[in-house]
């Protein structure tokens, strides 16, 4: 039942206030103090390096919760995509924690990444399908608790991969003292604020929709942002081609002027994800480099970063403002907004993208 939605990806993106608050509630009970998360069973004080694989949009989950392992719990984390780290036969280190993020849990690639590292590292999996061959084969699995994802682009599964992984990281500050109590729990009480965020953030759907018609008439798009708003800007282009079959691609913002800046003219839309963080000006920099070939920007950014770099922009969309490190959980939104209404404007079947399946059990 899609709830009145036209499409399964419409009533995800929307659930996503409701399923947040869902995962949230399981893994921190009321009254509870500090982050304890249930299910939980490790130690990180005992963990020295991180290994976390996945592929397509788990992969950048991870990739961004590789900014909140190291800044908050301080813990050396290394990323792979499963089809190259599965052959790679990478060593592993005693006190290697080894991550897999799969919302099906039965995806081929990470899987057989999984089974390399059974008897060679701890294994905890992030999985939204619980009785999953990932989720049996791990010594934890933790439930994402998003509900049936039916939509092939994925989208509540990964606002709550990364809710999950955010959760995940401020346990190991706490097992590893990394941050002051009263720090730690700022960040929680912040994650708590999220599901409320994002149902604000959903009302820029209309204006999505209106600038998606222009959006829809380009053959290239480029996602910018600038630390953990980097690996959503992949996520942003990886949902806009997967569904409108648009080209697109993601880059971190000061890989700008190293190439892609000779792609821009003024056909070429250049989206970019910048709340006011401490790396706004250098972003907004990057973003006049753009301006000045006459590129077109869609800047997605907070009210203080609009009041301060809306100058000469093609759109401006204005979230609601959060805290800059949990801010990729909030832009996921807009993004996923961006491709479901580029690909309702250009006609394409967005449950069910051509040549693609939702599970992907072969390699
Ligand atoms: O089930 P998984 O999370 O393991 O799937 C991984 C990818 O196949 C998946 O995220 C894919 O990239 C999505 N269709 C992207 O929207």
């Amino acid at each position: 039942d899609k709830g009145g939605h036209k499409h399964w990806m419409a009533k995800e993106i929307a659930e996503q206030p409701t399923v947040l608050a869902d995962a949230l509630a399981h893994y921190l009970p009321e009254g509870a103090k500090g982050v304890n998360l249930p299910g939980v069973d490790l130690d990180f004080a005992g963990v020295d390096r991180i290994v976390m694989v996945a592929c397509g949009t788990a992969f950048y989950a991870c990739q961004t919760a590789k900014y909140w392992f190291e800044q908050l719990a301080r813990i050396p984390v290394e990323v792979d995509i499963a089809s190259e780290f599965r052959y790679r036969e990478p060593p592993l280190g005693d006190n290697t924690l080894a991550i897999f993020v799969s919302q099906s849990g039965e995806t081929a690639d990470t899987l057989a990444a999984l089974r390399y590292c059974a008897d060679k590292a701890k294994i905890l999996s992030v999985v939204n399908v619980a009785e999953s061959s990932i989720a049996r084969e791990s010594d934890v699995a933790l439930p994402i608790l998003a509900g049936a994802e039916i939509g092939v682009a994925s989208t509540k599964a990964f606002t709550c991969q990364l809710t999950v992984l955010a959760l995940l990281a401020l346990k190991a500050a706490q097992d590893r003292a990394a941050l002051p109590a009263e720090t730690l729990a700022q960040h929680v009480g912040n994650l708590r604020l999220l599901p409320g965020r994002i149902a604000r953030a959903l009302d820029a759907g209309e204006a999505i929709r209106e600038l998606s018609w222009e959006l829809a008439e380009a053959s290239d798009v480029l996602f910018l942002g600038r630390g953990p708003m980097y690996p959503l800007a992949l996520e942003g282009a990886l949902k806009l081609k997967e569904i409108s079959y648009i080209h697109a691609e993601g880059y971190a913002s000061g890989e700008l002027k190293h190439g892609p800046l000779a792609l821009v003219d003024s056909t070429l839309p250049v989206i970019v994800m910048a709340p006011r963080d401490g790396l706004f000006d250098k972003t907004i920099s990057n973003v006049q480099e753009v301006m000045a070939r006459g590129g077109r920007v869609l800047l997605i950014t907070d009210a203080e970063g609009a009041a301060e770099a809306s100058a000469g922009a093609w759109h401006v969309l204005e979230m609601p403002s959060v805290p800059p490190i949990f801010a990729p959980i909030l832009y996921a939104v807009p993004a996923q907004l961006l491709a479901y209404h580029t690909a309702i404007a250009k006609g394409t079947d967005v449950d069910q993208p051509r040549n693609l399946a939702k599970s992907v059990t072969v390699e």
